[in-house]
């Protein structure tokens, strides 16, 4: 399987090095980034070709994943999927969009492109699902980070946000992913 990557960061780095195509026959060709030099740093370490326009690789993969933000899946993941070409998304916060949700979705289904969504860090998820038809209604998430990640220099602990998942996206867009998997 050929696969193209958007967004050639920490997560990009973290797949692309411990991808063993003779194991899994997957073959990451592709790399694509806003930042030019990443892709192609990227795609020298891995053996792939960096691509200035997200459309070099369309004709040539069976599968995008992208890991780069959740403005990036709003602006490019239509173009992926209207060719009936498979997605995972790691950026699962552009799915807090009702509206963008239904509409990818219905799109995805008109072309026969699958859309996966990681389960990431949450344990546990099947269990959610399946109760999830019968009556749950409600799920409280406390999430933690390290200051460090979200740029702030403190070392005590402060509560940032308290409320919907749907407006903690709007605060947190890259930090969200577990709580927009679960509403979702
Ligand atoms: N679902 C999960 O379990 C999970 C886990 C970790 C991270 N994530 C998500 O994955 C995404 C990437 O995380 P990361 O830690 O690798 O981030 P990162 O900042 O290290 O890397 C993101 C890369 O994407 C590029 N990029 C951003 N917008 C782009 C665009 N419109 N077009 C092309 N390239 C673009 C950036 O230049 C950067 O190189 C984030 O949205 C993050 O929230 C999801």
């Amino acid at each position: 399987m050929k696969v193209g990557i958007i967004g050639c960061g920490a997560i990009a780095n973290i797949i692309a090095s411990n991808m063993v195509p003779e194991k899994n026959g997957i073959n990451i060709k592709y790399f694509f980034d806003k930042d030019i030099e990443r892709a192609e740093n990227l795609a020298s370490f891995a053996g792939g070709v960096a691509v200035i326009n997200l459309e070099d690789m369309l004709d040539d993969v069976d599968l995008v994943l992208e890991c780069a933000s959740p403005d990036s899946v709003k602006l490019l993941a239509p173009k992926i999927l209207e060719k009936g070409i498979d997605m995972i998304i790691m950026s699962i916060g552009a799915f807090m969009d009702k509206n963008f949700h239904d509409e990818t979705y219905e799109l995805a289904k008109r072309n026969n492109a699958h859309i996966h969504l990681p389960s990431g860090a949450i344990v546990g998820l099947d269990g959610i699902k399946a109760v999830a038809d019968f009556g749950l209604k409600e799920i409280t998430l406390v999430t933690r980070k390290s200051p460090k990640s979200l740029g702030m220099d403190i070392d005590t602990t402060e509560i940032l946000f308290e409320g919907k998942a749907s407006e903690a996206v709007k605060e947190f867009p890259l930090n969200i992913n577990v709580a927009a998997t679960i509403s979702s």
